[in-house]
């Protein structure tokens, strides 16, 4: 059982490495992370060029987005903050670069389980042309899933809002299940 994170926060300890954290503490499979930020360890997620060259030959962008066309993965867990009701502009990066598969015509063949967390600052429930703050985030990270064929469901769905006033690491519901959707996934996976 293989986890594939893509990490969508410029900070190291924050929110959603809180969350994170909390996961790979239950977790039992094996972990790998996209991180879409650029830091001082890894060079981050580019965006597409529009160079049209995967329409004969791989992608010529070299960064991490291979390990999500790698297809080795069994669950892939998307976790990032919420930035202007978006997801931030790297994880757009990461959207961006499913360009490939539009040219190429290939698809991802293995079926996974996907998993998605949030955290957001403010209380969620601002509207933006009638959809919620977080609705758009997960509208984003759910073309991913979809590109990737990972199937989210409801439950695996974790929102950790009003970080402002709550760290994610406070968030005694949110880290509970975080902490329960980890567990199942060791049984479902039979380790
Ligand atoms: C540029 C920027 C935009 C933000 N926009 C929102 C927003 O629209 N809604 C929200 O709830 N929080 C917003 N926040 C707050 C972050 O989502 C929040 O602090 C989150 O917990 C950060 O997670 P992290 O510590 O994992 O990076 C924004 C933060 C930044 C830096």
């Amino acid at each position: 059982m293989k986890a594939l994170i893509i990490f969508g926060s410029p900070r190291k300890n924050g929110d959603t490495a809180n969350l994170v954290k909390t996961f790979l503490d239950n977790f039992d499979g094996e972990v790998d992370f996209v991180y879409a930020f650029k830091n001082a360890d890894n060079g981050g997620i580019s965006p597409c060029i529009n160079c049209i060259a995967c329409k004969k030959s791989d992608c010529i962008i070299k960064d991490d987005f291979s390990k999500i066309l790698k297809d080795d993965y069994d669950i892939l867990l998307i976790a990032s903050p919420i930035y202007m009701s978006n997801l931030p502009g790297p994880m757009l990066n990461v959207i961006s670069r499913f360009n490939y598969f539009f040219h190429s015509g290939k698809k991802l063949a293995r079926q996974k389980t996907g998993v998605l967390i949030l955290a957001g600052g403010g209380h969620g429930a601002k509207r933006i042309q009638g959809n919620s703050n977080e609705d758009l985030a997960i509208r984003q990270a759910s073309f991913i899933f979809a590109k990737t064929n990972s199937t989210l469901n409801e439950e695996n769905i974790v929102l950790s809002l009003n970080t402002d006033k709550l760290p994610a690491k406070d968030d005694f519901v949110a880290q509970e299940k975080v902490k329960q959707i980890a567990q199942k996934l060791n049984n479902s996976y039979g380790i």
